[in-house]
């Protein structure tokens, strides 16, 4: 290769590689406006905090609600929105053909988050008519943000435990739009159900396990049919049943 050539095949070369890296850290940096990105990594800092709060047990599970709600309530919803790049995940959907579909959420995008978060997170997805399918929790605080679409929401308080039934009782039965909120501990609201009334719906969640050191069973769900018997005092005899079971009912 003349010494001419090669200047010039090394030239382009270079130049290549500059508008690779070029690209490279636009796709880095192509979520945010310099404005937006301070506001959900503050949000989402403060979300690593209080759940520590309750999975260090600092603060009961009741308090954690509020703290949740309250920063739910403050969200820039375009923000967490780009955050979670919910256009690319929103168009990739397999919807199942009953219930929701859980999404993984990556926090890729946010700056400042220590490793090893005590709070699970997902994103739920389904459509018209089909259901997050009614389950209530043991050991374990959870919260609900609606992103996109809007859906049904209806909670009971879990009154009795018992062999095959729970006792419970109706608390929240409305219509919830993006940016709205609830939220579940042992103590408050602890069966949820949410079923989507708009073609398409899409829910943030985030859960923290071991948050009732009263409670000896493990964390987890627990399936229901609140569909039950209506007995005294306003409260309702729903039957255990099984995931299989809700979900031909319900999703
Ligand atoms: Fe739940």
């Amino acid at each position: 290769m003349a010494q001419e050539t090669r200047r010039e095949f090394t030239r382009q070369a270079l130049q290549s590689l500059t508008a690779l890296a070029l690209i490279d850290g636009l796709a880095a940096h192509r979520l945010f406006g310099a404005d937006v990105q301070p506001i959900v990594d503050g949000w989402f800092k403060e979300l690593d905090a209080i759940t520590r709060d309750v999975h260090d047990l600092r603060v009961k599970d009741v308090e954690f609600q509020r703290s949740l709600e309250s920063l739910y309530a403050r969200v820039d919803l375009d923000a967490l929105l780009k955050s979670l790049d919910f256009d690319r995940i929103a168009a990739g959907v397999n919807y199942p053909a009953k219930g929701a579909k859980s999404l993984p959420v990556d926090f890729k995008n946010v700056a400042g988050l220590p490793t090893g978060l005590v709070f699970g997170r997902q994103i739920f997805a389904m459509t018209k008519g089909r259901s997050v399918v009614p389950h209530g929790h043991d050991n374990m605080a959870t919260g609900f943000l609606i992103l996109n679409g809007k859906l049904r929401g209806r909670h009971y308080d879990r009154v009795e435990d018992h062999e095959d039934h729970y006792l419970v009782r109706p608390t929240i039965d409305r219509s919830f739009s993006p940016g709205e909120y609830s939220t579940v501990s042992d103590h408050k609201d602890n069966v949820h159900w949410f079923t989507a009334t708009s073609d398409h719906a899409f829910i943030f969640n985030i859960h923290v396990n071991n948050t009732n050191p009263e409670n000896p069973n493990v964390p987890g769900r627990v399936y229901i049919d609140p569909m039950g018997e209506k007995v005294a005092g306003g409260l309702i005899k729903a039957p255990k049943v099984s995931h299989d079971r809700v979900n031909q009912l319900y999703g």
